[in-house]
């Protein structure tokens, strides 16, 4: 029996998108490795790796650490800088048709002023993700999102840099005692939607050589391990500002899992590390999640966002 059709599109505060799935950053540069295994406009937006004002080498090798069900990294924000972004990597995904929503980072408010001011001065841009959570800096003074004041402090010097159309999504630490502190702050500063999650903060010890895996010690914690740690940030956060919309990520390698981020309170959703073994992962990950919504009847993606949270009486009468 053929499936019913179901309403894909989605809205992240003023940006309309056809579908919930984009890449998650840093895990496909900016997109155009991808686009040998599909065409990336047929993605809700490609979300590209942070970029910063200047070049940078990143840290030292090896970067990456299996873990249980994860992957640990330190790959310690390396990037061409802004000037080559915006002459080569942003004018590709323009062309190429798809939506690009822009991460950048920095390492001070002066930093993130000025990567929002030319970011947003540029054709073609949907939205900006302001990654304020990036564990791998030199200090963890750095991680403005571990602090409700500092996080707050650049998002809206970032809000006010962009022109009006073009949202601000801040990308949130689970790292926190309350990411529901943090997540107001940021929204009170302008924060027009939310990331939720990045990496968490982690260290694997080879115990043949006797040293951390990672040359730069700690990493980012990503995929099907911190699945659950994401969902109960999506949960907390729509139950607290149901009107905020939230990107999920965190771990999803199906369209089963993407369910389970809408069902919290994700109106879209981010795929990342599973691109590494799959590169084709993430118009699978759609295709499959269109037909779990369809299964349950769900005509669209609004309908599901956030329906975990009723009462159970009303399940039981669906
Ligand atoms: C890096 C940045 C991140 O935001 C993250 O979650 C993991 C790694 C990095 O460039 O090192």
């Amino acid at each position: 029996m053929s499936l019913p059709e179901v309403d894909l599109s989605t809205q992240i505060a003023e940006l309309l998108l056809p579908n919930p799935v984009m890449t998650a950053s840093g895990c496909a540069a900016s997109g155009r490795e991808l686009s040998q295994f599909f065409d990336v406009a047929d993605l809700g937006a490609v979300v590209t790796k942070s970029i910063m004002l200047d070049p940078r080498a990143g840290r030292p090798t090896p970067r990456m650490a299996e873990t249980p069900s994860g992957m640990l990294n330190s790959i310690g924000l390396q990037g061409p800088g802004i000037d080559r972004f915006l002459a080569s990597d942003l004018p590709w995904l323009v062309q190429q048709r798809a939506r690009a929503v822009v991460s950048i980072a920095g390492s001070t408010l002066g930093d993130y002023a000025e990567l929002a001011r030319r970011v947003g001065n540029s054709p073609g841009v949907a939205a900006v993700e302001a990654n304020i959570s990036c564990p791998n800096v030199e200090n963890r003074g750095q991680v403005f999102a571990c602090e409700p004041y500092q996080a707050a402090k650049v998002v809206s010097v970032v809000r006010r840099e962009l022109p009006r159309g073009v949202p601000v999504l801040a990308k949130l630490s689970p790292d926190v005692t309350s990411i529901v502190d943090v997540a107001e702050s940021v929204v009170d500063a302008g924060a027009d939607g939310l990331v939720l999650i990045n990496t968490l903060l982690g260290l694997a010890i080879d115990p043949d050589t006797l040293r951390p895996k990672l040359g730069g010690v700690t990493g980012g914690l990503s995929g099907p391990a911190i699945r659950p740690v994401a969902v109960r940030c999506v949960w907390q956060v729509h139950a607290a500002f149901p009107d905020v919309p939230i990107v999920g990520v965190g771990g999803i390698r199906t369209g089963y899992d993407a369910l389970e981020f809408l069902l919290a309170g994700a109106s879209a959703v981010q795929v990342g590390t599973v691109i590494f073994n799959d590169p084709s992962a993430p118009v699978r990950i759609l295709a499959e999640l269109r037909e779990e919504l369809a299964r349950r009847g769900f005509a669209g993606v609004g309908d599901a966002v956030g329906w975990a949270h009723r009462p159970v009486e009303q399940l039981a009468t669906r």
